[in-house]
């Protein structure tokens, strides 16, 4: 595996390959790997000719006052991890890699949701993602279903501003107890890691009572999180799965339920999809 810093060294690590038809790969990260970031590394490692992965806690991303100069690192214990994985290149940019001048700007999508308590993240996001595609010129790259948000905007990204890559999703990766992995489960004392099961918890209770009706949804989780000890709601939401706009009443298409909440200082955030129930066909007489 070979561990480059600059965009230079990186295309000449990726150009032998490239010339030769390769398929290329790539999973951003902001590094302190955990399962998540495993799979999604592990699947691209399986479908792609050179696997490529970022490090780069992104400072674009973060808000004054957020958690980026404590944001977990651990740079070696990530490039061992990523060697043993097969990864071939592991891209860890220096700080000025962050476009001083020239910046995305998502629009609504990232103005909702995360977007409200995070102004200009989404904006971050974008610009750094857009520049590490840019650098890679992957055929694929691999993003969670866990940043359900993120996920939204980079497709809206990929397609706008047409980068030819194919956005390819994973589903989140779980604890056994529901909680979903995230570089700042790291932040949680073991009384609020307890406490944080509450979001999976109330989301997988709304999945299971689901019948369509998005605001029975909305209210139902509202309150279990309202109700949790140790948790701060940021917000609930039901939500259409492609615009992310918010659902009213009963829907028939699928769903998704979005949430974000603090427990102690750390903010975390879950979703899950509500799937449209199959109607139940009753037996006509014709059919005895
Ligand atoms: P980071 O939080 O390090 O996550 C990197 C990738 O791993 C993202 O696509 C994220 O959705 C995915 N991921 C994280 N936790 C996961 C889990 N429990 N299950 C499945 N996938 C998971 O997301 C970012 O970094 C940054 O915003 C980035 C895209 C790198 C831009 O800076």
């Amino acid at each position: 595996m070979r561990a480059v810093r600059t965009v230079g060294a990186l295309r000449a690590a990726l150009a032998p390959q490239r010339r030769a038809g390769a398929r290329v790969g790539l999973v951003p990260t902001m590094g302190a790997l955990h399962d998540g970031h495993v799979r999604l590394v592990s699947r691209m490692v399986g479908e792609c000719d050179v696997a490529v992965v970022s490090i780069f806690v992104n400072p674009l991303q973060f808000a004054p006052g957020e958690d980026f100069a404590t944001y977990p690192r651990d740079l070696d214990a990530d490039v061992a991890l990523l060697d043993r994985l097969g990864v071939d290149v592991v891209f860890c940019p220096e700080a000025d890699f962050a476009p001083a001048l020239v910046t995305v700007r998502v629009g609504a999508l990232g103005g909702v949701l995360d977007g409200v308590s995070r102004p200009g993240h989404f904006d971050g996001v974008a610009t750094i993602v857009t520049k590490l595609l840019n650098a890679v010129q992957p055929q694929r790259a691999y993003f969670g279903e866990k940043d359900y948000q993120q996920l939204v905007v980079l497709r809206a990204v990929a397609t706008d501003l047409a980068v030819p890559v194919e956005i390819v999703t994973c589903p989140t990766v779980r604890d056994a107890d529901g909680l979903a992995l995230s570089s700042r489960n790291a932040y949680l004392s073991p009384s609020q890691r307890a406490a944080a099961v509450a979001l999976p918890e109330s989301l997988r209770h709304v999945a299971g009572s689901w019948a369509g009706d998005a605001d029975a949804a909305r209210d139902a989780l509202r309150r279990r999180l309202e109700r949790a000890p140790g948790v701060r709601l940021d917000y609930a939401e039901v939500c259409d799965p492609e615009t992310l706009e918010p659902l009213e009443g009963v829907v028939e298409g699928p769903a998704q339920a979005l949430v974000a909440a603090y427990v102690g200082t750390t903010r975390l955030i879950d979703n899950i999809r509500l799937e449209p129930r199959p109607v139940e066909r009753h037996r006509s007489s014709a059919e005895d």
